[in-house]
């Protein structure tokens, strides 16, 4: 097996074992649960499963995964205070390395039954992703990717937070390139079979501007308003992507995914 295939292999078991961790969390992820139970349930998960988080301890961040409500864009601090309530729009996302290999994952969750406006900005922002994956392939770069999604997503009336970006992965958590949810096409980094990368895009119902709280993770809203994100960590093919962390679950979704 050359080197370029088994690293493929390896980026698929990672990415697999975090998609599965979703999986395994989508049933308990549920009214009158903290936000810190889920964290020990996807430490526990992983863990069992040969693996080990990647934010555990990652430049000082102390849960297993990040857990995002409502306001929250991202790197929300999973707490026992925290219970989840009836209409909580809730981001989990998970980073599993097995093997050395990371796979990088997110979702949102309603808790109960989500308002209009809450459904429908989680709907945009999975679509905006999806907009960004089919951009990639070998020869395009990663403009076409931010392009993709920015356009999507303001189209709609949305806005695209700018702080934070997917990022370059493979054996180390973040690496080059960055993957700007926004931008022009044909502009950034070319991309070249054999990549492998995340796409993340978190979208605001409100303005794009952001805060980071005292704790020094947390980013919120600068207007409150909500904000949803989902991830897939991807691997650029000879012709197109190979999507690492799709789960049993989001294929029976009804989406169908190429290569
Ligand atoms: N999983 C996040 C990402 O998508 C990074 C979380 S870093 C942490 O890149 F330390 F906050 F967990
Ligand atoms: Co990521
Ligand atoms: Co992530």
């Amino acid at each position: 097996m050359s080197d370029y295939k088994e690293k493929f292999e390896k980026m698929r078991i990672a990415g697999k074992l975090a998609a599965q961790t979703l999986d395994m969390l989508t049933d308990n992820i549920k009214e009158g649960v903290s936000t810190d139970h889920i964290d020990k349930l996807g430490y526990e998960f992983i863990k069992d499963n040969g693996g080990y988080s990647a934010p555990l301890f990652y430049r000082g961040f102390k849960k297993s995964l990040c857990t995002s409500l409502n306001h929250v864009v991202c790197h929300g601090i999973p707490s026992k205070e925290r219970i989840l309530k009836d209409g909580d729009a809730l981001n989990v996302d998970v980073t599993a390395i097995v093997n050395e290999h990371y796979g990088d994952t997110s979702r949102m969750f309603s808790i109960g039954k989500p308002n209009v406006k809450s459904k429908k900005l989680i709907e945009i922002t999975y679509e905006a992703m999806w907009k960004g994956i089919e951009a990639v392939k070998p020869g395009n770069s990663t403009g076409d990717i931010g392009a993709a999604i920015q356009n999507f997503a303001e189209n709609q009336g949305y806005s695209v937070v700018r702080d934070f970006c997917g990022h370059g992965i493979g054996q180390r958590f973040h690496t080059a390139p960055n993957i700007l949810h926004y931008g022009q096409e044909k502009h950034g980094t070319k991309l070249i079979e054999g990549m492998f990368f995340t796409i993340e895009p978190m979208i605001n119902l409100g303005k794009k501007d952001i805060l980071i709280l005292d704790d020094g993770w947390t980013a919120v809203t600068r207007d409150k308003k909500l904000s949803s994100q989902y991830e897939h960590t991807i691997g650029v093919t000879k012709t197109g992507y190979e999507v690492f962390t799709i789960s049993e679950k989001e294929k029976k979704g009804g989406r169908v995914f190429s290569c």
